[in-house]
Order: C-alpha cells, then structure tokens, then sequence
C-alpha cells in the first residue's frame, strides 16, 4: 500500500499540531494515517529484523574471530533504522513517489549497522568472512580507507541484500554496513557534529574544513601506529 500524500501531511500534523488549521482536518488525517500505519509499521519492522540478521552475523565473527587471534576485532557495533522522517525527506530530495514500494525498491540505507574495529586490518578480515556467507549478497562496495573523501572522511560502506523471515516468507533486504576504526569513527562523530553549525564565514568554513582534513590524516597515521604496535606485541 502506498504511503499518500495525505499520510505525509498527517505525520506532520500529528508531531506538531500548529500546522493543522482545524482540529477536523487532524482528525480525518488521523484516522488516514491509521489506515496506513499498519504497511509503515511492517515495513519499519523489517527493516529492524534485517538490521538484527546483520548484527548478529557480525556479533558471531568477532566471536569465532577472537578465539583465533589475540583480540576481538569488533570493538563495538552501533545500528539504526532510519526515521519515517528522514525515509520521506530522502525520497523528496531524489525526486521519488512517496509510497512504501518506492523506499524498499530505490533506498539501500534505511537499515544501518557500523561496525566498529580495533584495528584497520581487522575491517578487510570480518569483511571477507562476511561477504563470503551464502545470504550475503555484495550490491555495492566504496572504500573510504583507500581512497578517503575530500573532507577526511574514512570507512569502508557495503550495501549488502540479506533475506529475512517474516510470517509472509522471506524476503530480501538491503543493509548498509560502515565499517571503521576506533580512530575513524572518533573523527566522523565529532566531524558530524561540527557540520551541524551553520552560518559559518565561507573563509572560516574553509579554514576549518583544512583543519578537520588534517586531523583526519593524524588519525589514520595513528592508526598506522597502532597497528605496528600490535605486530610488535605479537612478534616478540
Ligand atoms: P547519502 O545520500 O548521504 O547516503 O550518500 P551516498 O549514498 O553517496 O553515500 P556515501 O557513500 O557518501 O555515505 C553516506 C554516509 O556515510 C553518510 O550517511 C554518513 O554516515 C557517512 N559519511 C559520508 N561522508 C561523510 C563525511 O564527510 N563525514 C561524516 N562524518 N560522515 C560521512
Ligand atoms: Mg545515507
């Protein structure tokens, strides 16, 4: 069932109340946005599901991992299923019908799992054992450690399809997986926050883009470091 134009202004008046002129309206949007709630609310849920598949996937390897080697190569991992919110402001940006068929067909970041490493080689071995499993299947691969962004910005993004099993039969998801070091993940947080400040000078703005850009290259340098560090401890 598609997700209509009436649904998307209900939303909007259901969080915030003042733009309904009349408390009629409200109420005939309401009772619009129920009719249509139950396909969101699945839809949402199996985006949940996919990002619980992925997690658990990965949560195995850093165990089978470890045992292994000497340390756990996932230090933590962090999921997310993108908001109703965002899922419609996305498909407005790229010019797509509001409708549920449109964001599981065109939109391959709804399900989001980072997975977050110890060290860099540690991304390149999970990513094999992980695109080697049979229910993975690799729709796309960037490597941002490779071939960092201008801004600084490192991490290495799969779009994944991975099956789940809802009461109707399976069916077949995207997942966006970023995987990344302690280090990266330190920079992108911080780096995003700070991007949020608006309104900035344009010559301020460049400065300070420079400056995030070289710390993003100290942190990779450390992240070099570490990593002979490691190969130290484990030569000796
Ligand atoms: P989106 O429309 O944003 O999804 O872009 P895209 O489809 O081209 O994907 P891309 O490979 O650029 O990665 C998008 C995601 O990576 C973002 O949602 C962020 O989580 C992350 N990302 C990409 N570039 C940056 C950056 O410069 N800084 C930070 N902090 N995060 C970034
Ligand atoms: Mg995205």
């Amino acid at each position: 069932m598609a997700m209509s134009e009436k649904t998307k202004t209900a939303l909007s008046a259901a969080v915030d109340p003042m733009k309904a002129k009349e408390h009629e309206i409200i109420e005939q949007y309401l009772e619009q946005l129920h009719a249509d709630y139950d396909p969101v609310y699945s839809m949402l849920l199996n985006y949940e599901c996919a990002v619980m598949e992925v997690e658990t996937k990965f949560n195995i390897l850093n165990n089978r991992l470890s045992i292994q080697g000497e340390h756990n190569p996932i230090e933590s991992i962090k999921s997310r299923v993108k908001s109703l919110d965002s899922i419609i402001r996305k498909l407005e940006k790229l010019n797509l019908p509001i409708e549920l068929e449109s964001v599981e067909k065109n939109l391959t970041d709804v399900a989001g799992v980072r997975v977050v490493c110890s060290f860099v080689d540690d991304i390149y071995r999970i990513e094999k054992c992980f695109l080697e499993q049979e229910d993975v299947t690799l729709i796309t691969r960037k490597d941002y450690i490779k071939n960092p962004k201008p801004s600084g910005y490192r991490s290495l993004h799969l779009i994944v399809q991975t099956p789940i099993y809802t009461e109707n039969g399976k069916k077949d998801m995207f997942v966006e997986v970023q995987m990344r070091t302690i280090a990266m993940d330190f920079w992108a947080s911080l780096e995003h926050k700070l991007r949020y400040k608006k309104n900035l000078n344009p010559r301020t703005a460049e400065e300070l883009a420079e400056e995030l850009a070289a710390c993003a290259e100290e942190s990779a340098a450390l992240d070099e470091r570490m990593l002979r560090v490691r190969e130290r401890i484990a030569q000796d």
